[in-house]
């Protein structure tokens, strides 16, 4: 008999430890399409209801804290008319989610070089920030236009203007005062990171955040992800040793 979802889900609750923050790398969209002779295009919209799966699926487990990587700084080299239908799709995703987003409870943050966005595109993110911001019950942060390394560069630059100007002793920079400069300032490190289509790379997602992060890579193409899979990861996840470089009594 196959597991449904529900039941994976109990057991997992009776095991406990869920973790609080998960990040994906959601991969193969493209390759999804081409499996099915399609445009790229429809690969990413395909994603769009392995977007939702993954935020009920978080919500129902209680994780508190979901990171997706849906756009790089460097996806901005893309052909255009991928570019353009990807931006295209999160105004879209936006438009048709944010009331169930905002009823289940879901505070949504938008992180990354903003400025590039196209002016529809980023009318739409500030829309739905603003409109979720009360919401506690899930973060959800979309990653767009978001490259790790541009990220700590921006966090170096802000600590060498506060050194400059005196406000900051750079003798008393701690990993902390590094981390609250990050986008990711008032989350906790993701706990586990996935990643869909099997490829074995971080590709400049949360370098720093992710130092003590378990990963699971699955062969499954991100369309095709369900909570089946999040649920599988979870429990993955709880038999993992965590052991933070020391050793276990
Ligand atoms: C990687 O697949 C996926 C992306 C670059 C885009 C992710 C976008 C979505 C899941 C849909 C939109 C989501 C929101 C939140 C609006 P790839 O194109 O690199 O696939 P490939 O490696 O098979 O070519």
């Amino acid at each position: 008999m196959r597991a449904n979802p529900q039941d994976t889900l109990a057991r997992i609750r009776e095991r406990g430890a869920v973790p609080r923050h998960v990040a994906i790398i959601m991969d193969g969209n493209g390759r999804w399409a081409r499996g099915r002779l399609m445009p790229r295009a429809f690969g990413h919209r395909s994603g769009m209801s392995a977007v939702r799966e993954v935020i009920e699926g978080a919500v129902e487990a209680g994780i508190g804290y979901l990171s997706l990587f849906a756009f790089s700084r460097e996806n901005w080299e893309r052909p255009a008319s991928e570019v353009e239908a990807l931006m295209d799709l999160l105004v879209e995703y936006v438009g048709r989610e944010a009331d169930e987003l905002a009823e289940k409870g879901v505070q949504v943050r938008v992180l990354g070089d903003l400025a590039r966005l196209t002016p529809a595109a980023a009318a739409a993110v500030r829309e739905v920030v603003q409109r979720t911001a009360p919401n506690a019950r899930l973060v959800l942060n979309l990653f767009i236009s978001y490259g790790a390394r541009d990220e700590i560069v921006r966090a170096a630059r802000a600590l060498a203007r506060e050194a400059a100007s005196g406000a900051l002793d750079p003798e008393a920079i701690t990993e902390e005062t590094v981390s609250a400069r990050l986008y990711t300032a008032d989350c906790p490190d993701p706990d586990l990171l996935i990643r869909t289509s099997g490829e074995q790379r971080i590709s400049n997602f949360l370098l720093w955040q992710l130092a003590y992060a378990e990963l699971f890579i699955t062969p499954v193409l991100w369309p095709d992800f369900t909570r089946k899979e999040l649920y599988g990861a979870l429990e993955e996840f709880q038999k993992r040793d965590r052991r933070y470089g020391r050793v276990t009594a």
